[in-house]
């Protein structure tokens, strides 16, 4: 029997845990009052919890493309939407450099713009999660062996 978390299972955890901040902070959008804590959350998952994602799953995709002898197949598409959902973050922040937090007003168009990247970034986000599960989680069940598979999960652990 495995002696560790398998380090897909790590990561799947982290997806479902992120899912259920992405559906708060869309219920937030709902009522204008709550922008303020919107984008709160929105930047809190953004800059930490898909950061932290991102930095975990990338030991599984470095020991996967060390194995496949590149980024390619499904490592290339994966690493594609990984580059784009970091340019959307790039402009998630610039947006949110122009705002004044304490004072979110709901009729500024920066406040407006800042929250559609910001939804269009967490559900881009969401829909990842599918291919990673699909495609990249799916390679590594079959193709790591248990010694390096708890080597990956320690790393991940201690991050
Ligand atoms: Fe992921
Ligand atoms: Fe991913």
């Amino acid at each position: 029997m495995q002696d560790f978390v398998h380090p897909v299972d790590i990561l799947v955890e982290e997806h479902r845990k992120i899912s259920r901040h992405i559906a708060n902070f869309s219920s937030l959008l709902d009522s204008p009052g709550e922008w303020e804590a919107a984008i709160r959350n929105a930047a809190q998952l953004i800059n930490h919890d898909f950061v932290q994602h991102e930095r975990r799953e990338g030991i599984l995709v470095a020991e996967l493309e060390r194995m496949m002898g590149g980024k390619i197949g499904p490592l290339e598409m994966v690493e594609k939407e990984h580059r784009q959902l970091d340019s959307l973050r790039k402009r998630f922040n610039k947006a949110l450099d122009k705002i004044d937090l304490s004072q979110v007003n709901g009729d500024d168009p920066q406040v407006l713009d800042l929250l559609e990247i910001g939804n269009r970034l967490v559900w881009a986000k969401k829909s990842h999660f599918f291919k990673d599960e699909r495609f990249l989680f799916a390679a590594a069940r079959g193709a790591i062996d248990d010694e390096k598979l708890r080597e990956i999960a320690w790393k991940m652990e201690s991050m």
